[in-house]
């Protein structure tokens, strides 16, 4: 039994100093495995006789349960030795800053797509939109500029090379051609299902585009038309409708004046001046007694309604054409066009506006 003991007393040592888990593995695999210490000790039971196998099976069986609990202790304390040392080296370091996150800018062109937008909508305007590339007849004919119309060369317009078919094609030199567009679909509305034409209130904005270039003018640029026809709308209804939304797009007072003017497509025609005052190089709206002339307007013609199939002893309305763009730079004072559409990121972080702050009538349109 003296060697029990000191075989024991042995392994106990070997557990104690085992200082990670393998090497406890190793001293269990030694003591404990198939050919280990004790496992041939046990082995040995089997040559005795049953007397002196009485008093050595128990007392290894015994030996056997203390090395496991032993073992089974030192692999708790090790364990948690272990997963201490790695949580001190894993430790987040909490005060390291963020990483900076780029954020993006809506371009002065898209905050006042949308502010107009909202003004409109709030009036019960509804979206158009139509291609960039127009045939002529959308473009200019059925607007009225019948061909070889003088003001047809008014427009700088960029000719596309002939189709197969010989029509000219062109970059849409105003968003007029929607005002067609959504005439003709809602007379095809009409025809399919048997009804009255139902009242047209769109607005239509988008990019238009010109073989001009200098401060106030891009060869491309935007737009925002609007439209509406049914059997009451009257000149009064456009003046009301557009100094309403100047009174709401500037967010101060202004004052609007409307003057005769000529568009083809529209009869009587007028633009919609606002006043303001320019001091010290800027531009200050809803004071002094200057105008600057922000949209043009009128009842449409008559042969704009026939030429697409309605008829204006029955139907009339208004149209309105703004320049976007024209509206950033009074409304934001950016005094260069071309700079809107240079692609410089610190003009954009300059002028451009957050994308979290959506426009809208109540809480806001821009701040
Ligand atoms: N299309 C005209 C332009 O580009 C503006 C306009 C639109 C005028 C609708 C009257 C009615 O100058």
């Amino acid at each position: 039994m003296d060697d029990t003991q000191k075989l024991e007393n042995e392994i106990a040592a070997a557990i104690g100093a085992a200082s990670d888990e393998a090497a406890l593995e190793a001293v269990r695999v030694d003591a404990l495995g198939k050919k280990g210490r004790v496992s041939l000790l046990m082995r040995g039971l089997g040559k005795m006789s049953p007397e002196e196998r009485q008093i050595a099976g128990p007392a290894l069986n015994a030996l056997k349960t203390r090395l496991n609990e032993l073992i089974a202790t030192r692999k708790d304390v090790l364990a948690e030795a272990a997963l201490n040392a790695r949580l001190e080296t894993e430790r987040l370091d909490m005060s390291l800053p963020a990483r900076a996150r780029t954020q993006g800018r809506i371009h002065p062109v898209s905050q006042v797509m949308d502010e107009v937008a909202v003004i409109f909508g709030d009036m019960g305007f509804a979206v158009a939109e139509g291609p960039d590339i127009e045939d002529d007849f959308h473009n200019f004919t059925a607007l009225n500029f019948p061909p070889g119309h003088p003001a047809r060369d008014q427009h700088d317009t960029f000719f596309l090379n002939e189709k197969e078919d010989g029509e000219q094609m062109v970059l849409r030199t105003h968003t007029s051609p929607v005002q067609i567009r959504t005439m003709v679909a809602a007379v095809e509305r009409a025809k399919k299902t048997g009804g009255d034409l139902e009242p047209i209130r769109i607005i239509a904005p988008g990019r238009t585009y010109r073989c001009d270039s200098d401060q106030t003018h891009t060869p491309m640029f935007h737009q925002v038309e609007g439209l509406v026809i049914d059997k009451e709308t009257h000149m009064g209804h456009l003046k009301g409708c557009l100094a309403d939304f100047a009174a709401t797009f500037f967010e101060t007072e202004v004052k609007t004046r409307f003057r005769p003017h000529h568009f083809p497509f529209t009869e009587p025609s007028a633009e919609m001046d606002i006043g303001y005052e320019r001091k010290d190089g800027q531009i200050l709206i809803g004071q002094g007694d200057q105008w600057m002339e922000i949209l043009g307007s009128g009842m449409v013609h008559p042969n704009v309604l026939t030429s697409v199939g309605i008829d204006p002893d029955v139907y009339q309305g208004f149209a309105f054409g703004m320049g976007i763009d024209r509206l950033a730079m009074l409304k934001y004072g950016i005094p260069d066009l071309r700079d809107f559409f240079a692609a410089d990121a610190r003009w954009l972080k300059h002028y451009g506006f957050s994308p979290l702050l959506q426009p809208n009538l109540a809480t806001g349109l821009s701040s």
